[in-house]
């Protein structure tokens, strides 16, 4: 058993303190090496032991707590920093591996839909083929009926005869009219590179269609700027988009007291805006984004094929070019063509 004395020897309070610090540490090392330590004050020394006790604990206080922080909250402050960081470590790593995942997934995806897409392509190529092929086909011996039918009607000597041979010639002109534009649709791009001037290719096709629009009291207004620059475009299918234009305003406006067609065109950057706007009813909601499809028609039976608009989108397309269409607030509908300078 190891035993410590403590004696009260005039020292001041630090000098006390400062040797109870060594005497704990004494008892410390004591205990450490497994004795039992007994401290004691001196027989007979004034020092009080209430005053010895404190003094004690101050002095165990000023031992154990910066050992304690020094052999304890320091290890495990640096522990708790350590596993911190692995965990930053590891959400890092995580949120690495599902980029990667959803960018691998990205690139499966679009692999994906190129190949369905060059798939399509491919089926639309050989529709395509087959559909020129028929067209064709059906074009040649078509012209030999048209022509039969005709003689035929020329030689019918009654008129109820006459009449059948008219509406015969009237489906016949019909089939001829799907054919033709069939044929757009799949002949290769033509005309992309000509370039044009607007105002003849629109004062001609006005011309072509006068009698046909002044027959339903249409009136034509048109109102080019003279300084419009030569666009890109095919004069001979922008007469076609034209008539397709012009034709639907005539039916859409039928039967109304006033109807009227202005053509103008401006200037959108460097780009040309043609616009045909008519007086008419307008698009329906409903219908808006239907009316570019083919075979889409509001007409009766007999009367629209439903494909002048999307043979004209086509045709606008083919010279790097588009088409769209807005209702006017008042009333009736513009149908935009959009085109690139030459
Ligand atoms: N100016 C217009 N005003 C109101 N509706 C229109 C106008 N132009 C087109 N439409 C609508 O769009 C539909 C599709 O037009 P599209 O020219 O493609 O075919 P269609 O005129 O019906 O038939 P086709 O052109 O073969 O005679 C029309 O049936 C009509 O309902
Ligand atoms: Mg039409």
């Amino acid at each position: 058993m190891g035993k410590i004395i403590l004696e009260k020897t005039g020292l001041s309070p630090l000098g006390v303190v400062i040797r109870l610090v060594l005497v704990v540490i004494a008892a410390e090392v004591f205990i450490h090496l497994g004795m039992n330590v007994v401290l004691e004050s001196m027989p007979g020394s004034k020092a009080s032991d209430s005053l010895w006790a404190v003094a004690a604990v101050m002095a165990l206080i000023l031992i154990k707590v910066p050992a304690l922080y020094l052999l304890v909250f320091l290890p495990l402050q640096d522990q708790q920093i350590a596993l911190a960081q692995h965990n930053t470590d590891q959400q890092r790593a995580l949120v690495l591996l599902r980029q990667e995942d959803a960018l691998r997934l990205e690139r499966a995806r679009q692999e994906l839909e190129n190949r369905e897409h060059m798939i399509q392509i491919e089926r639309l190529s050989a529709l395509g083929t087959m559909v020129g092929g028929v067209a064709h086909e059906i074009n040649n011996p078509l012209m030999g009926v048209m022509n039969y039918v005709e003689h035929a009607r020329d030689k019918a000597s009654d008129a109820s005869s006459k009449e059948v041979l008219n509406k015969a010639l009237h489906e016949i002109d019909r089939i001829k009219k799907i054919v033709s534009n069939m044929l757009i649709f799949v002949r290769p791009d033509a005309g992309q590179q000509e370039r044009c001037d607007l105002p003849p290719t629109v004062n001609k096709t006005v011309d072509l269609l006068q009698s046909e629009l002044t027959k339903n009291a249409v009136q034509v207004r048109i109102d080019l700027p003279p300084d419009l620059p030569p666009i890109q475009c095919s004069a001979g299918s922008l007469q076609q988009v034209l008539v397709n234009l012009l034709l639907n305003a005539r039916d859409a406006m039928a039967g109304q007291t006033q109807q009227r067609i202005t053509i103008s065109a401006r200037l959108e950057g460097s780009q040309v805006v043609l616009s045909v706007c008519d007086n008419g009813p307008g698009i329906p909601d409903e219908i808006r984004e239907k009316i570019f499809d083919p075979f889409f028609t509001t007409k009766p039976v007999g009367k629209g094929t439903g494909l002048g608009l999307s043979v004209s989108r086509h045709l606008m397309q083919e010279v790097g070019g588009s088409i769209g269409t807005d209702n006017l607030p008042e009333s009736g509908c513009c149908f935009r063509l959009t085109f690139s300078p030459k």
